[in-house]
């Protein structure tokens, strides 16, 4: 009697012994399971995450839905593959706005360029608006097969001609210059050979847009260094006179990058009265 009573209560305790292994195991399974998930999900919103922020500083578009509208310019794609149509949704869904006066372009000077307008409040470069600035500086592109964003192994600017990242600013700099207005400013470089390059956005994508409906005068400013090369007498300057649609009118002046700074770090200078 006592004897299969002490055998009975060993049989329950296994049971139990056993009953809490299990659970042990599946709680184990379960934590594991969640922080797995978990950094891979956030391993795979790192970029939507940059983008989502970067937009909600503009408190002006619904930025999850802007956030989509890029998306489909290029998941599930050849990142080779994505004309520059791919991305007019977007653009739809974030149109820019006319800062008429106001609007500067640059080419080969993008950091004299935003060190400007950063410090002083007269000008609007493209990296200054919604789309400009949630992408400035960032890599981005899809897979065939694949819902995610990839931000490493996408093809270079020159890899080939249609690929994801070049498509964009070719397609957000066309719209930035449709809207383009009263008097336009371009910063051009002159420690180069070439500061008006037929090869630069500049020259391919954006002046031919200038529209003389909109666009009354284009100020070009160049941007002259100890080790200048050229000046507002180069040769390629008078492409872009030609290529500017008639009626609107022309000048340029040379400014040395000193003055340019001097002027963006001066609140007392004004705007108008930089070059
Ligand atoms: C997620 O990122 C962390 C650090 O950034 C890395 O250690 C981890 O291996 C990544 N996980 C996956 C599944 O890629
Ligand atoms: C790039 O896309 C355009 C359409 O936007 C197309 O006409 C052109 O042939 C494509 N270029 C290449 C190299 O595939
Ligand atoms: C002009 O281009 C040269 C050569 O690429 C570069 O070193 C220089 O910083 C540029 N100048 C400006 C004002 O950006
Ligand atoms: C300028 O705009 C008008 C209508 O707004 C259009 O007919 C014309 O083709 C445009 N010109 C250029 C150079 O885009
Ligand atoms: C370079 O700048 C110096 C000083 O401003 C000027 O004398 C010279 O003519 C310039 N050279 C060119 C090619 O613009
Ligand atoms: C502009 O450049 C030319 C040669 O490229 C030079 O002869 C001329 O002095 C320069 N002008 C200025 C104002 O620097
Ligand atoms: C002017 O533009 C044409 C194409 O429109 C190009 O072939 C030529 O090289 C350009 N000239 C200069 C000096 O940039």
């Amino acid at each position: 009697m006592e004897h299969e009573q002490s055998r009975r209560l060993e049989k329950r305790r296994r049971k139990r012994c056993v009953i809490l292994i299990v659970i042990v195991v599946l709680i184990v399974i379960v934590i594991i399971a969640v922080v797995l998930g978990l950094t891979l999900r956030q391993n795979k919103s790192e970029f939507e995450s940059t983008f989502l922020s970067r937009c909600e500083k503009f408190n002006q578009y619904d930025c999850k839905k802007v956030w989509g509208a890029f998306q489909q310019a290029y998941v599930n794609k050849d990142p080779c593959k994505v004309p520059v149509e791919a991305y007019d949704p977007l653009i739809a869904a974030a149109p820019f706005k006319p800062q008429c006066n106001r609007m500067m372009f640059w080419s080969k000077t993008k950091d004299v360029v935003h060190g400007f307008t950063e410090k002083k409040d007269c000008f609007v470069t493209l990296e200054d608006t919604l789309l400009g600035s949630v992408l400035d500086g960032l890599t981005w592109c899809g897979k065939e097969g694949s819902k995610d964003t990839f931000t490493t192994g996408c093809p270079g600017w020159s890899e080939c001609e249609n690929n994801t990242v070049r498509s964009f600013w070719n397609r957000a700099s066309a719209a930035f210059a449709d809207v383009a207005c009263g008097d336009v400013t371009a910063m051009l470089n002159g420690s180069i050979n070439t500061p008006f390059n037929p090869t630069s956005i500049f020259a391919s994508v954006e002046v031919p847009r200038f529209n003389a409906s909109r666009v009354k005068n284009l100020n070009v400013v160049m941007v002259i260094q100890k080790n200048n090369i050229s000046n507002c007498t180069d040769p390629s300057l008078k492409n872009l006179t030609q290529v500017l649609d008639t009626g609107i009118t022309y000048s340029c002046k040379d400014v040395s990058e000193s003055r340019i700074q001097e002027c963006g770090a001066k609140p007392e200078i004004a705007c108008g009265a930089c070059w």
